[in-house]
C-alpha cells in the first residue's frame, strides 16, 4: 500500500471506470481523466482529497482507496472524519486480503491527520462490498434513502 506517483494516472482512471462507469461517454472516462489531471495538479474541485494505491509484488497496481476528510457523516460524533470515498480493488484479485489492506493503511492515513472517526458508505445492494465493509471492521450504523428535484 502507498502513496500516489503520477505514473499511476493510467491504472487509476482504468479502476475508477470500472468503479464508477455511469456518465456521458463510457465508463466516464472523460470526466474521470480531467478529476485526475486535476488531482496530479493539486487542483482537486472536492480537496482536501488523496488516493492510496495497492501494488502486487510484479508492481501492477491493483487497487485504490480514495480518501477525504468530512466534517460530518451518518453516524459519527467528531467533526474531522476520515471518509472511505472510494474503494477497489480488480476483481482477478478480489478475496486476497487487498481491501482489508487497503483500508488498514487508510486508517493510518486519517489517525496522521488528527481523525479520530473513520466512516464510508456503500449501496446497500452492493452485497460484496456491505460484507467486505463488515469484515474491514466497520459497524452499520443507518441505511438512508437519498433524493432530489430540479430547481
Ligand atoms: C469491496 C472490495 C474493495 C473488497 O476488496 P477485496 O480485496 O476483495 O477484499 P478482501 O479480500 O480484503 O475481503 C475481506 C473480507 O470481506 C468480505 N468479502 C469481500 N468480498 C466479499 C464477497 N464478494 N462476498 C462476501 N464477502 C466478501 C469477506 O469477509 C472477506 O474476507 P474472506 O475473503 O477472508 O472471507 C472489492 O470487492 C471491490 O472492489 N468491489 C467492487 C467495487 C466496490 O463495490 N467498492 C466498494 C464501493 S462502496
Amino acid at each position: 500500500m502507498r502513496a500516489a506517483t503520477p505514473a499511476d494516472a493510467t491504472a487509476w482512471l482504468e479502476m475508477r471506470c470500472a468503479l464508477w462507469p455511469e456518465g456521458p461517454d463510457p465508463g466516464n472516462a472523460a470526466e474521470h481523466a480531467a478529476e485526475i489531471d486535476s488531482w496530479y495538479r493539486g487542483e482537486f474541485p472536492r480537496g482536501p482529497w488523496d488516493v492510496l494505491f495497492a501494488e502486487s509484488d510484479d508492481g501492477r497496481v491493483v487497487g485504490f482507496a480514495e480518501l477525504s476528510i468530512r466534517t460530518t457523516a451518518e453516524g459519527c460524533v467528531t467533526h474531522r472524519i476520515a471518509y472511505l470515498e472510494g474503494w477497489f480493488v480488480r476483481p482477478e484479485v478480489r478475496r486476497q486480503g487487498i481491501g482489508r489492506a487497503l483500508v488498514r493503511a487508510a486508517e493510518a492515513w486519517g489517525r496522521a491527520r488528527d481523525c479520530r472517526e473513520f466512516a464510508s458508505d456503500a449501496d446497500p445492494e452492493n452485497g460484496p462490498s456491505v460484507a467486505a465493509h463488515r469484515a474491514a471492521g466497520f459497524a452499520d450504523v443507518g441505511l438512508v434513502r437519498c433524493f432530489r428535484k430540479d430547481l
